[in-house]
């Protein structure tokens, strides 16, 4: 007899998920719970903050030359302390730290993924009580197993992920996270300390109505980003528009809103900074595994971002993210 379950916990989907492959170790399925622990102490703490001394900076600047927070400092140390001392992760990268960290240990060296992650998206929004996240990407080693990991696992191109995800600490908490499977979203329920599934099978709308970008940037913007983001505010049949601007200034927040949504997320190249802000490794990477799971499109204004070889762990790249259709328009408009 199968009980009907209307409740699945991110765990039970997880070894639901492993059943159907019977050679599957479940070291992936360990690493998600892993990364799912960390968010809660995480999401404890960001819950707190304002009652205890935890907002603020640090007082230090990070190898990107930003200040940290402290919530910036305590997630990174939960994230990297749970995949140390776990099974399924021979080391880390993390926007936070300057270099990769190899645990080197013979459970370590025998673990067949590597993680990079953000352990705190948007944490300069953390003062003022914004939602911030946590973004993580999963790759296969390339390097023998029963060794110690190195530089090689984490410099992959984004298409060569297995899962990549993250954590809104928003309204509610949520992790959403993709494999080549699908793209599905789990809602911590407080009142048992679990994520739940509460959006089975995301799919990104093929067109949407919101426009993402930091317009205190549009005249630093090349040509055809200005042209774009002109299309966006005009009221056309063809296009829909004119399309709804919104930007938190959390990538984490907006680009969740436009997976549900429908929408275009936009980080371009300026003229002081041509590869923009955000962290291929880190941030672009991630979103563009799960937007493009998810349906959507994400590239650099040139190329697919998954196709980019990285060629350090800190390389910033311009990234444009979001519903198909939006982005095929961009691309009409700019070819970077
Ligand atoms: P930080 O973690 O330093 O707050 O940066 C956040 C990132 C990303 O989440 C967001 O979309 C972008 O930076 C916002 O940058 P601008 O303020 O330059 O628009």
């Amino acid at each position: 007899m199968s009980v009907n379950r209307k409740i699945q916990t991110l765990d039970e989907f997880t070894i639901q998920q492993m059943r159907d492959f019977p050679h599957a170790t479940g070291e992936l399925a360990g690493l998600l719970r892993d990364i799912g622990l960390a968010a809660k102490r995480v999401n404890t703490e960001v819950n707190k903050a304002g009652l205890v001394d935890i907002l603020g900076d640090a007082g230090s600047i990070n190898v990107q030359g930003e200040e940290v927070k402290k919530l910036d400092v305590y997630a990174n140390n939960q994230f990297m302390g749970v995949l140390q001392h776990g099974i399924s992760c021979a080391g880390i990268g993390s926007e936070e730290l300057d270099d990769i960290v190899v645990f080197d240990d013979p459970v370590s060296n025998n673990s067949k993924y590597v993680c990079l992650f953000d352990p705190l998206d948007g944490s300069s929004n953390i003062d003022v009580n914004v939602s911030i996240g946590t973004i993580f990407s999963v790759f296969r080693r390339v390097s023998e197993l029963g060794k110690p990991a190195t530089q090689e696992d984490f410099l992959q191109p984004g298409n060569k992920q297995v899962a990549a995800g993250y954590v809104i600490y928003g309204s509610s908490t949520m992790l959403v996270y993709a494999t080549r499977r699908g793209v599905n979203g789990f809602t911590l329920d407080p009142s048992i300390g679990e994520y739940t599934l509460s959006h089975p099978n995301i799919k990104c709308p093929e067109k949407g109505k919101i426009y993402s970008v930091n317009h205190g940037n549009f005249f630093q913007y090349e040509e055809g980003v200005k042209s774009y983001i002109t299309v966006c505010q005009k009221k056309d049949k063809a296009t829909g528009g004119p399309y709804t601007q919104r930007y938190i200034g959390s990538m984490v927040a907006d680009v969740h809103r436009n997976l549900i949504k429908g929408g275009i997320f936009m980080y371009p190249g300026t003229t002081d900074k041509p590869k923009g802000k955000l962290r291929l490794l880190y941030e672009c990477n991630p979103f563009a595994f799960i937007m493009e799971i998810a349906g959507g499109k994400a590239t650099n204004g040139k190329i697919r971002v998954l196709d980019i070889q990285p060629t350090e762990l800190h390389q910033r790249t311009p990234f444009f993210v979001g519903s198909k259709l939006m982005m095929e328009e961009l691309e009409t408009h700019y070819k970077g």
